[in-house]
C-alpha cells in the first residue's frame, strides 16, 4: 500500500527526486552561464532544501524577510542577500544579523541610504534597478541611479556591493522567446549601467539578475556575476504554461480530499481552498481559467483533461466535477511558492514512499 493512502489532508508534499533534479539542472545552467548561484529561498523555506542548493554549488541564498535570515543564519548559512528594499524600521535587525553573517542589503533611495549610514555599520549594499518590471528600483536610465552608487561608494561606512535586479516581466511574457528577450534586454541594461559606473571608477563587484523563467531559458548573460532564480525548485502550473518546465518537473503538490459531493451543482468539495493553494490566479495565457489543476497520473505526470479547481474559499475548493466523498486529488498548484507559504511543514516523498517531515520556516515577526 501507498504511504499517501492513509495520510491526513490536506498536506503538502514534496516529491524529493524531481526538486533534487532541478536543484542539480539550475546548478549546471549557472556553471554553463558562468555565474554564481544565490537561489531565492523564499520558494521554500526550508533549510534541508537550502542545503542542498549549497550542495550543489550555490554561492549563497537570497531572502525576502529578515525573519527567513534569521531563520537560515541559525542553521548556519552564512551569506545571505535581503533582496527587498531596506525596512527602515527594521535597521537594527539588520545591524544586528551582519554581526553574525554576510548581509547583503538592497537599496533604491538616498533615505534608506541615511539610514543605514546612521547606524554605523559597514553594510554592504547593492542598488535595486528596475529592468522593465516596474516595480521597485531606480531608472537605469536616470542619472540619479549612479548619484546614488556614487554616494555609497563614497559612504565612510557602507560597502558598494554592486547591482541587483529581478526580471518578473517575465511572468507576463505569452512566448518562449518573449521570455528569452525579456531575459536578454535584463543583462544588456545591467550590464551597461555597471559598466557607466566602471567608467566613472566605481568598482561593481556584483552584477545579480534573475526570477526562474529567465534563468531557465537564457542563452547567454553577458556582464552578469550571479543569479538569484527562487521557484526552480518546485516549479509549478504557472511554470508549465510559461513553458519553463514540464508537469513532470513539478515538485510540489497538494494531496487533499473530497468532503461532500453535489452532483446537483456539478461540483465537489475538496479540503483544500484559498489556505493551502493561495489564491493566485495563475497565468492569464492559461488555456483556461484555474485555481489549481489536478493530477490524473501523478507518476505519468498526466494532468487531469477535466478536473480542477474552479474557486477557492478559505479552507474549501470547488472542484470541476462531482467525485465519491473520500476520493483523493493531487492538486498541482499555480504558484507553488505562495502554497508553501500555507503550510507548516512538507511531507517529503519519493514515489509513494513517506521520507518525513521538513519544515517551512514562515514564521513572522
Ligand atoms: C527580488 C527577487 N529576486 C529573485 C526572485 C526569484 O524569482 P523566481 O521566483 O521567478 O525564481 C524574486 C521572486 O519574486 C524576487 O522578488
Amino acid at each position: 500500500m501507498s504511504d499517501l493512502e492513509a495520510l491526513p489532508t490536506p498536506a503538502l508534499l514534496l516529491d524529493l527526486d524531481r526538486a533534487e533534479r532541478n536543484i542539480e539542472r539550475m546548478a549546471g545552467r549557472a556553471r554553463e552561464l558562468g555565474v554564481a548561484l544565490r537561489p531565492h529561498v523564499k520558494t521554500h523555506k526550508c533549510l534541508e532544501l537550502g542545503r542542498l542548493q549549497l550542495d550543489a554549488g550555490a554561492a549563497g541564498i537570497t531572502v525576502s524577510t529578515l525573519d527567513e535570515a534569521r531563520a537560515f543564519a541559525a542553521a548556519g548559512f552564512d551569506d545571505l542577500t535581503w533582496a527587498f528594499p531596506v525596512i527602515l524600521s527594521r535597521v537594527d535587525e539588520c545591524r544586528e544579523l551582519a554581526e553574525r553573517v554576510t548581509l547583503r542589503l538592497v537599496v533604491d533611495s538616498d533615505v534608506a541610504v541615511d539610514a543605514l549610514e546612521r547606524t554605523g555599520a559597514a553594510f554592504r549594499v547593492s542598488l535595486k534597478v528596475d529592468c522593465g518590471y516596474h516595480r521597485a528600483g531606480v531608472d537605469p536610465g536616470d542619472p540619479a541611479a549612479v548619484r546614488l552608487v556614487e554616494r555609497i561608494a563614497a559612504s565612510p561606512t557602507l560597502r558598494f556591493d554592486g547591482l541587483l535586479s529581478h526580471s518578473g516581466h517575465a511572468y507576463k511574457c505569452e512566448t518562449t522567446e518573449e521570455i528569452r528577450r525579456v531575459a536578454a534586454a535584463e543583462c544588456a541594461v545591467m550590464s551597461g549601467l555597471a559598466d557607466r559606473l566602471r567608467g566613472a571608477g566605481i568598482e561593481v563587484p556584483t552584477v545579480s539578475v534573475g526570477s526562474t523563467p529567465a534563468c531557465t531559458l537564457a542563452d547567454e548573460m553577458p556582464g552578469v556575476t550571479e543569479i538569484r532564480p527562487g521557484n526552480y525548485v518546485f516549479f509549478d502550473y504557472m511554470q508549465v504554461v510559461y513553458g519553463t518546465c514540464s508537469a513532470a518537473d513539478t515538485a510540489l503538490s497538494v494531496l487533499g480530499s473530497v468532503v461532500s459531493s453535489r452532483p446537483d451543482l456539478g461540483h465537489s468539495v475538496v479540503d483544500a481552498g484559498a489556505l493551502a493553494l493561495s489564491r493566485d490566479p495563475g497565468p492569464s495565457s492559461a488555456p483556461r481559467p484555474t485555481m489549481g489543476e489536478t493530477f490524473e497520473s501523478y507518476p505519468a505526470a498526466e494532468l487531469s483533461p477535466d478536473l480542477r479547481l474552479v474557486s477557492l474559499s478559505q479552507e474549501h475548493g470547488i472542484l470541476s466535477r462531482p467525485l465519491p466523498v473520500g476520493t483523493r486529488v493531487r492538486i498541482l498548484p499555480n504558484h507553488s511558492c505562495l502554497t508553501a507559504a500555507c503550510f507548516d511543514e512538507y511531507r517529503v516523498v519519493r514515489g509513494d514512499r513517506l521520507l518525513g517531515r521538513w519544515r517551512i520556516h514562515r514564521q513572522r515577526s
